[in-house]
């Protein structure tokens, strides 16, 4: 009897610590036997309470490492809901902002809430870093020679098998290795588009993709999109009915900056309605391993029956964006596509192909994956319980199921951009909503990079709560 009343003691204890606060999601707990000493009871009733606590799914094991605190149902704002309808093809107007936000990337003394850059912490940079040098000695030759595009074909090979996971059958063949995602999208366009020509997106997109747009003088269709759902499929049908449409880009796993996910059933669909309107699309999947869950989501090129899809990726939010390795399926616009590459910068840097080709092959990146997933997923969860916090009430954040970007609707009087000026000289960043649209809206949106998240920033995301407050007090 009294054991069962001790262990039952020992486990209400420790929940009243985490509903106060003192543990927060993802910290570790005393050992068993810390907390045999603390409490002053046996080993044994510890083990009963904490399983009494993993039961009530508020603890987990983790194997070798030791008992911590699950993400809890948080207290969450609202979700945005789906973008704005305007979907008028207009041209791209440039954006100063994104210049700004680029030059604050290069701040290290900024909390890095602006881009979407992985947590350092959570890149095995040593462990990398060892790979290169070995690979490096290893294929000297190699390593400083040309990997003239298609590109390194063991990685080739090793990103070929991968991609099973997400439904895709691609071999070395057609793949080509670029310099990020960024340049496999760029490239994608070029091959498609002429200027003058319109393409439809997402709508919010990631805000490079637009400045690309720009760059090539491309008229737009935004398209909407739902956090939960993604990209609205019926207004895209509309808009292949009454548009002559040259290519069509989607982010559709974990998108950057809403988060959504398209189901199968709607990936299917897209792919198969642009095949059915001799339209190609460039999808791009860069954040597709980022899944919250263990499995990964597939992608629309799994659909794709006739090389209409140019599927784009990279390692840079996995891996180390540093490295600068990505890579293109372009489908049947292999030729063209390769030729570009060619003529632009011949290849990619080799010693970097090496190094990711042998961390995918021995480096154990799905364990990796395991690592970075829940913790994004416990960042996430912990920044949105933040924000609903502090920010003025009305506020909507999303809840992606993957990647580690969070989009926040603000009241609509309020203008991020303003927000922005203001905590500029705080030595705090963030995106505002208006660079991911080609017409500048999402004016009261702004995107947050949760990977930078630690309660040591809280205070970060406390102060902007507060001014957005302000700014909000003095519209009304
Ligand atoms: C959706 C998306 N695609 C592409 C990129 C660019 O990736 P990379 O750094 O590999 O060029 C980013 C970077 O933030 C992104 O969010």
């Amino acid at each position: 009897m009294e054991k069962t009343y001790l262990y039952k003691e020992v486990a209400e204890r420790i929940a009243a610590l985490v509903a106060g606060g003192t543990f927060r999601t993802g910290d570790r707990l005393p050992s068993i036997r810390e907390m045999s000493r603390q409490a002053q009871v046996s080993i044994n009733t510890v083990k009963v309470a904490y399983s009494h606590l993993e039961d009530q799914c508020l603890i987990e094991a983790r194997p070798q490492s030791g008992y911590y605190v699950c993400p809890r149902p948080l207290e969450l704002p609202r979700e945005p809901k789906i973008s704005q309808r305007n979907i008028e093809p207009q041209g791209v107007s440039s954006s100063k902002l994104v210049g700004r936000l680029m030059k604050d990337i290069l701040d290290s003394e900024k909390i890095q809430f602006g881009a979407a850059i992985p947590d350092p912490a959570l890149i095995p940079a040593k462990k990398l870093g060892r790979i290169l040098a070995v690979a490096c000695r290893n294929h000297a030759l190699e390593s400083i020679g040309y990997a003239t595009a298609p590109g390194n074909t063991r990685l080739r090979s090793q990103i070929g098998r991968w991609m099973l996971k997400a439904g895709c059958t691609l071999s070395a063949d057609e793949l080509i290795i670029t310099t990020g995602g960024s340049e496999a999208v760029f490239l994608a366009l070029q091959v498609l588009c002429r200027p003058g020509d319109t393409v439809a997106i997402g709508s919010p997109i990631y805000f490079n993709f637009v400045q690309m747009l720009q760059l090539l003088k491309l008229r737009v269709i935004e398209i909407p999109t739902s956090p939960t759902e993604g990209l609205h499929l019926d207004t895209l049908r509309n808009a292949l009915k009454t548009n002559k449409i040259a290519c069509c880009v989607v982010i559709s796993n974990f998108d950057n900056p809403m988060g959504s996910c398209m189901t199968d059933a709607r990936k299917q669909e897209l792919a198969e309605m642009l095949a059915g309107a001799g339209v190609p699309l460039i999808e791009d999947d860069i954040n597709g391993d980022l899944s919250h869950c263990d499995e990964r989501p597939s992608v629309a090129k799994a659909w794709d029956r006739e090389g209409n899809i140019l599927l784009c990726s990279s390692f840079s939010k996995t891996l180390a964006p540093g490295y600068r390795v990505g890579w293109i399926a372009p489908g049947r616009y292999m030729e063209e596509t390769l030729h570009r590459k060619l003529v632009s910068n011949i290849a990619s840097a080799s010693p970097t192909q090496l190094a990711v080709a042998e961390f995918l092959a021995n480096g154990g990146y799905a364990h990796h994956l395991r690592v970075i997933r829940k913790a994004y997923a416990i960042k996430l969860a912990q920044m949105a319980e933040a924000i609903g916090r502090y920010f003025p009430e009305g506020t909507r954040v999303t809840r992606p199921a993957g990647g580690f970007t969070l989009w926040i609707e603000l009241p609509a009087d309020v203008d991020t951009v303003d927000l922005y000026s203001q905590v500029e000289s705080r030595k705090i960043t963030f995106a505002p909503g208006r660079i991911f649209s080609t017409r500048g809206k999402f004016r009261n949106c702004l995107r947050f990079n949760g990977a930078f998240w630690s309660e040591k920033n809280r205070w970060a995301v406390e102060l902007l709560g507060r001014m957005a407050k302000e700014l909000c007090m003095k519209q009304s």
